[in-house]
């Protein structure tokens, strides 16, 4: 592995990974098992896009993660487990037990007719067979989806449908906190249409279920039919390794594709970097896998460095408000990964719920997934960091694959709420709105990123137009993030926020047109038109304003039944936290919604609207500031 571990050396691979960005990558590769070596590092270019990393390359990513571990680490624990309710035992997997469970289950996918290419959509709860479920995947070359347990059956429809998934792995039934999620109901209601191979269902609570014959199996009847020997497939470094599905600001959820040797490269390094891992150290990311965090740094990133990796079923406020730091102190966490939202819920909760705990163990402490405000950045750091652990705010997305902007951690200084500096091989730029570059520092714009690097999406499954057009389009020559960012006077960047039609709710990314869409779909509504607005937990909510075909009889039932509608074509995330009921929408004469006048309402910032003269009907603004319950 590639080790910064000071100032200087930073700065030395920085320049380095600018100047001979091909030797820099190539030398960090090095450090990997490759089957066979590559031909050219770098084969790119931005226009279509056309991204090629390690051309020719030959590997598999779970000899990276498992094998290559077995001569030294065989008895070194990979996984430990903590179940939703703290008096059900914790489980552990040594490296030797996964790689045997992972074999098996690639066997296993294998008996149920899955071949190299085939999709598998996995969607589980937080349990260490959904990590060997995605391992079995990568090892036999199957590209797993991974949809996130909070996702409706009509969510989880479209994404299996899109992605063409031969089977589905998930449970019986999810545990969160007091709650049951009947997955493999939700399951049946989503593939009720569908020609699914198989169903393989993992038993976790118990729950009754209905098993369809000849197309559900069980997971321990299924794994007991083979053995635990699997050879690994040979994959070209740019086979499809996974896809994700996540919102954009226009239209349907797309499936962002990472590729296998640019993403184990990029998630192997900037673990090991970032967090300045050192063997033997348990590491505790709480993201659920079923968004990028999971995949980049609780599966892959932590398995490439033979690390010791802690997966939490459950939440942070059950069955009390100090389940976190319960969890820490028990298994000695050494490194702690979190997200501004669940810091901002705890620290509401009140000091008292940490104070009591030592939290010895803790080196490192980071956040992810939302620009961390000031108030949280101090708290965590003061309460949970007891003023000794570096805070690292790793800025970055589903489509970058792994962390792009973060302080690594006890090398560079930090600033609160400030990502801080680009990590060796990340060359991020602002832009103005015409797409010039703006040059020094103590400036804001559009981030985007100039160069390549190696985990960052290589198209959107099934529509690469799309892909074009959402990233590379814009500005020409450039990677556009979608979001805003500044650039202080030590060259330090501070994310700002999405400067698109996205909402970033609790750090999960929803697009306004999927909501109006589903607001839509109820029979009274006309139009609807949503903007995000700051949450003091969430970070951001949705506030939703809604024409009636007919006046609401109800308001209060009619926002339930809105909320009902959301809920069952997205799921609870995409719920709005407010609905404005409205006659009128701030339009051009064009015919588009003017957003920005109705974020402001939605803040309650009426004082200056700006310029609203190229509206069709100026007179729409004072009638929904009237109407506004803030
Ligand atoms: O707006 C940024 C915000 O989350 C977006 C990416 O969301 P997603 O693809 O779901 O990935 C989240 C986890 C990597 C970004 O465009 N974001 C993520 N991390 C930060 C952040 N905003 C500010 N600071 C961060 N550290």
């Amino acid at each position: 592995m590639y080790y910064i571990n000071s100032l200087e050396e930073y700065e030395r691979s920085y320049k380095k990974s600018i100047e001979e960005p091909k030797q820099f990558w190539d030398y960090i590769a090095t450090t990997f098992y490759w089957r066979r070596k590559w031909e050219q590092t770098l084969v790119w270019n931005f226009e279509e896009p056309n991204i090629n990393w390690f051309v020719s390359g030959k590997l598999n990513i779970t000899e990276n993660c498992l094998d290559r571990h077995l001569k030294d680490h065989a008895n070194h624990l990979a996984l430990i487990w903590e179940p939703n309710n703290p008096n059900e035992n914790s489980i552990t997997y040594t490296y030797a037990e996964l790689h045997a469970a992972v074999s098996q289950f690639a066997n296993t996918l294998k008996r149920q007719g899955v071949y190299k290419g085939d999709r598998v959509c996995l969607y589980m709860p937080m349990i260490p067979e959904l990590l060997i479920a995605m391992l079995a995947c990568a090892r036999i070359g199957a590209v797993h989806s991974v949809v996130f347990g909070g996702f409706s059956a009509k969510a989880l429809r479209e994404r299996i449908l899109d992605a063409g998934c031969k089977i589905v792995v998930t449970a019986d039934a999810g545990l969160r906190g007091h709650r049951e999620i009947p997955m493999k109901e939700i399951v049946d209601e989503a593939t009720a249409d569908i020609d699914i191979r198989s169903v393989i269902v993992f038993k976790r609570t118990g729950k009754p279920i209905r098993m369809q014959a000849e197309r559900d199996v069980w997971w321990h009847d299924a794994i007991s039919q083979v053995d635990s020997v699997c050879e690994a497939e040979e994959m070209d470094a740019e086979d499809m390794l996974f896809i994700l599905y996540t919102s954009g600001s226009t239209g349907k959820p797309k499936g962002v594709v990472h590729t296998t040797g640019g993403f184990m490269v990029y998630t192997g390094y900037t673990f090991q970097n970032v967090f300045q891992y050192q063997s033997g150290d348990v590491f505790w990311c709480t993201a659920d896998i079923g968004w990028v965090t999971g995949h980049s740094y609780i599966v892959y990133g932590p398995l490439l460095n033979a690390a010791t990796v802690l997966m939490f079923e459950g939440i942070p406020t059950w069955p009390n408000p100090d389940r976190c730091w319960q969890i820490i102190d028990k298994h000695k966490v050494n490194i702690f990964y979190t997200a501004p939202t669940a810091i901002r819920s705890l620290m509401a909760h009140g000091d008292e719920w940490v104070v009591p705990y030592k939290l010895e163990s803790l080196r490192v402490i980071g956040s992810v997934g939302e620009p961390i405000n000031h108030e949280a950045w101090e708290w965590y750091h003061r309460l949970v960091g007891k003023n000794k652990c570096p805070l690292v705010d790793t800025w970055w997305q589903t489509e970058t694959g792994g962390i792009m902007i973060s302080a690594l951690a006890g090398i560079s200084s930090l600033k609160p709420s400030f990502a801080g500096l680009p990590l060796p091989g990340v060359q991020p730029v602002l832009l103005d709105t015409k797409g010039n570059v703006i040059e020094g520092n103590n400036e804001e714009g559009l981030l985007c990123i100039a160069f390549p690097w190696p985990a960052m999406i290589r198209t959107t499954y099934g529509e690469h137009e799309q892909c074009k057009q959402n990233y590379f389009a814009t500005f020409p020559g450039y990677y556009f993030t979608g979001d805003g960012a500044k650039r202080d006077e030590d060259g330090y960047y501070r994310i700002i926020g999405r400067v698109d039609d996205v909402i970033n709710v609790s750090g999960h990314r929803i697009g306004t047109a999927e909501v109006e869409d589903a607001i839509n779909e109820h029979d009274n509504v006309v139009e609807s038109a949503v903007v995000g607005f700051s949450h003091p937990i969430k970070g951001q909510g949705i506030y939703a304003y809604v024409i009636c075909n007919q006046p609401p009889a109800d308001t209060n039932q009619t926002r339930h039944e809105i909320n009902e509608m959301v809920t069952r074509i997205i799921g609870p995330i995409a719920r709005p936290d407010k609905i404005q009921f409205v006659n009128g929408l701030p339009k051009t004469r064009s015919g588009k919604i003017m957003r920005r006048i109705l974020r402001k309402i939605a803040e309650g910032d009426t004082k200056n609207m700006g310029d609203t003269s190229t509206l069709l009907d100026p007179s729409v603004v004072d009638t929904i500031i009237a109407g506004n319950p803030n």
